[in-house]
């Protein structure tokens, strides 16, 4: 495996993901995504569909590599191009792929430092609720034009209704979803409070409308879990 196109530096979204963090990385996934493993299960079954034995996948937001390593394990034909902005997460990646890193090339970069393709299919696993409003629908515009026609792309992040007083109940139910037993309720109004103004999140309708916006079609969602949607959908 190797990691390329940019040398190693700080980058606009690395502040999010500091080594401090990233040694815990791995095990938040798991715990702050309900259904987390057969989410991984579910994505690779409905990328096979269409993909083929010796398929190339595009995963965006590949840092911690926790579904390359649950895709490469699971199809052993696939090939893999990772990218992420975040120089620690991408050395994170590198360590969890671990044996099947030969199948697996990391860019280090936003989407455009990804390669053309064309790719079978593409993924961006909990990733989008990092990237602003105004630069979503470039970014899946960007993952759109390096598909083949018709391949599928997998996207799951958190999404949930913007109108009050549903959206502070939904940011409540998602930190205490993740959050341990007994813990402090000053650390979770924190929690709240940044999920509330850090992130960008959408409601599911607009989430779909921006796939089909960037030219993707046949948008279904697949998967629902508390605050995390997941939609499989086409590009056309
Ligand atoms: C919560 S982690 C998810 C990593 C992995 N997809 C997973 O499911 O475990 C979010 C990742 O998105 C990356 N990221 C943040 N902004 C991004 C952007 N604009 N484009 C691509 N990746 C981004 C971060 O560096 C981080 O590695």
């Amino acid at each position: 495996m190797s990691t390329r196109d940019e040398p190693a530096g700080r980058s606009e979204m690395s502040g999010a993901f500091t080594p401090l963090r990233n040694r815990h990385y791995l095990e938040g996934p798991p715990r702050q995504v309900p259904g987390f493993a057969s989410l991984h299960r579910m994505v690779e079954m409905l990328l096979a569909e269409r993909v083929p034995a010796k398929g190339k996948i595009l995963v965006h937001g590949a840092g911690g590599g926790l579904e390359l390593r649950a895709l490469a394990e699971a199809q052993p034909g696939w090939l893999f191009d990772g990218v992420d902005p975040s120089p620690d997460m991408l050395a994170l990646a590198e360590d969890t792929v671990g044996p099947y890193g030969a199948r697996v090339q990391l860019h280090h970069g936003l989407v455009d430092k990804a390669p053309v393709g064309p790719f079978d299919a593409a993924t961006s696993l909990l990733t989008f609720h990092f990237i602003p409003r105004d630069e979503r629908r470039e970014t899946l515009r960007q993952l759109h034009r390096r598909l083949k026609p018709g391949a599928p792309l997998a996207l799951v992040h958190i999404s949930f209704p913007q109108a009050e007083p549903e959206r502070s109940q939904w940011i409540a139910r998602h930190v205490a979803y993740g959050a341990p037993r007994g813990a402090d309720p000053a650390h979770l109004e924190a929690a709240r409070e940044a999920i509330g103004t850090r992130l960008t999140i959408l409601s599911s309708e607009e989430d779909a409308q921006m796939l089909r916006e960037a030219g993707f079609d046949g948008v279904s969602l697949f998967f629902a879990g508390l605050s995390f949607k997941g939609w499989i959908a086409y590009a056309a």
